[in-house]
């Protein structure tokens, strides 16, 4: 599963690139309102900082032709592995039947809360769809059912669009997608740490390396031996 994070702020996008396996960055109006500014100055920023590294950023305007329209802006100052999230509903699948005869733009359906949007951002050439796990399991409905629903769809149909799975509230919903074999996942830069933290893992660690200083002596390492 590729992982992506949920987030615009440079400084946690720059840690979680540091420490984790990442390939690539993920926005949305929410997470850009959270910086305030210039969008762009932010996600130029990002994309420095990714390098070609997948990113995705999404189009804000209401009716497809403006969308198609904000999709070429974007991609034009942002470069080609840049992702243009189109909400799933009515003006969005046309804008994506537009994108798709006219350009070789790559875009993800976003705002997927049910398994049928997912089906028709497919049909209309969506790269990813992005299901809501958690808003859909604030909605009283099954969000990680739905996501799996969703990649059976497209396995049982041979459609080549790939589930970004968004909105997570905690390690467990990403873990049983994992083992499900979703495609991708998006998650916030705290759930990613929140992967492996655990007091016993640290104290494995510490109790290791307490015992090797306990006979070579303090900050001693293998280096120090030959
Ligand atoms: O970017 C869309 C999705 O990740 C939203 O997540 O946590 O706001 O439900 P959340």
């Amino acid at each position: 599963m590729r992982l992506l994070i949920d987030d615009a702020h440079i400084e946690l996008i720059n840690k979680a690139y540091e420490f984790y396996p990442v390939d690539g960055v993920t926005t949305n109006p929410t997470i850009l309102s959270k910086i305030g500014g210039n969008p762009f100055d932010t996600l130029k920023s990002i994309r420095k900082l990714i390098g070609d590294d997948e990113l995705h950023v999404q189009a804000v305007s209401r009716k497809a032709e403006d969308i198609v329209e904000e999709a070429k802006y974007i991609i034009n100052i942002l470069g080609g592995n840049t992702y243009v999230k189109i909400p799933a509903i009515p003006e969005g699948f046309k804008a994506m039947k537009m994108l798709d005869c006219s350009t070789q733009i790559l875009y993800t359906a976003t705002a997927i809360y049910t398994p049928m949007q997912a089906y028709l951002a497919a049909e209309c050439g969506a790269a990813y769809v992005a299901p809501y796990v958690n808003r859909i399991d604030n909605m009283g409905f099954n969000g990680l059912e739905i996501t799996k629903q969703i990649q059976d769809i497209f396995e049982n149909n041979e459609m080549e669009t790939e589930v970004l799975a968004a909105s997570f509230k905690n390690s467990q919903q990403v873990l049983e997608l994992c083992e499900y074999g979703i495609t991708a996942a998006t998650v916030s830069p705290d759930l990613l740490v929140a992967f492996a933290k655990n007091s016993a893992i640290d104290e494995a660690v510490e109790t290791f390396i307490e015992d090797f200083e306990s006979f070579a002596g303090k900050g001693k390492t293998m280096r120090d031996f030959k």
